[in-house]
């Protein structure tokens, strides 16, 4: 089966490009479950429960998030309710919402989908990221050996490290939160599909989804400025695996990258 991951939703541009390609996509790789960061997708920072709907309506299986979770407080409701809405297991116990759930596909195969939270050089002090994916890993592979993990971390390493501490117990580990796209997919040797980062979905002419000005000015100074969504340069990055759905193990991935024409850069809803 084929399963597709779509990197960090940044802003309106994000979410026209997600909205324009996803139907072309899955029909071009046949595909089975979409999985998508939505992190960064209400003007760039967390999501509302709005937009998350909408996603759903698009047909994404499943959302993930990151350390942007909290940004948008109205949304800590909605993951306590929505069951395919996961932020970073390894949030202490007591966050608001869950880190992982299992779907079945339209064809009745079950996919555990894990959200996780690196610790070097991130903002938040959450548990060991390789002692809770293990005990997670345990209790959905007795239901399903098909579990993909969403590693939202900026240092390579701990990705690398973590893909290679879980090899061959689930089908794949994808990074996200650098929103620049790595070209280091590969199947590691236990069968497990990896690579470090995903890339974004959103303006890439900026600096990782923001306004280039801005941010060069914030360098330049050392003082904070305001961070804006860019516009221009809009792409949709992500992966699509294919997995042995009677093994969980990984067969292939490829990355995918598509250009977003601002000309079409308009949603079917209103929503900023
Ligand atoms: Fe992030
Ligand atoms: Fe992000």
């Amino acid at each position: 089966m084929n399963i597709l991951c779509i990197g960090d939703i940044v802003g309106k541009p994000g979410r026209a490009a997600l909205e324009g390609h996803l139907e072309n996509i899955k029909q071009e790789f046949d595909i089975d479950f979409t999985i998508v960061n939505a992190e960064n997708s209400a003007g760039g920072s967390g999501v509302t429960s709005r937009i998350a709907k909408h996603f759903f309506e698009m047909g994404c299986d499943v959302l993930t998030l990151g350390d942007h979770v909290w940004d948008q407080k109205e949304v800590e409701t909605y993951l306590n309710e929505e069951e395919f809405i996961v932020r970073p297991a390894n949030f202490p116990n007591g966050a608001p919402g869950k880190g992982w759930c299992i779907k079945t596909t339209s064809s009745g195969v079950k996919i555990g989908v894990i959200n996780m939270l690196g610790r070097v050089f991130m903002r938040y002090y959450v548990d060991c990221p390789f002692r809770a994916l293990e005990a997670i890993v345990e209790e959905i592979s007795q239901q399903t050996p098909n579990i993909i993990v969403d590693m939202h971390a900026e240092a390579t390493s701990e990705k690398i490290a973590l893909g290679h501490f879980i090899d061959g117990r689930v089908s794949a580990v994808f990074g996200t939160h650098t929103h620049i796209q790595t070209a280091d997919e590969k199947i590691l040797p236990k069968q497990t599909a990896y690579i470090t980062d995903i890339g974004m979905t959103g303006p890439c002419d900026s600096v990782i989804g923001q306004n280039k000005e801005n941010i060069v000015q914030r360098f330049l100074t050392g003082r904070p400025v305001r961070f804006s969504v860019a516009q221009e340069g809009v792409s949709l990055h992500g992966v699509v695996i294919d997995v042995d759905e009677t093994t969980g193990r990984a067969r292939n991935i490829v990355r995918i990258q598509r250009p977003f024409a601002a000309q079409e850069n308009a949603l079917s809803s209103e929503e900023k």
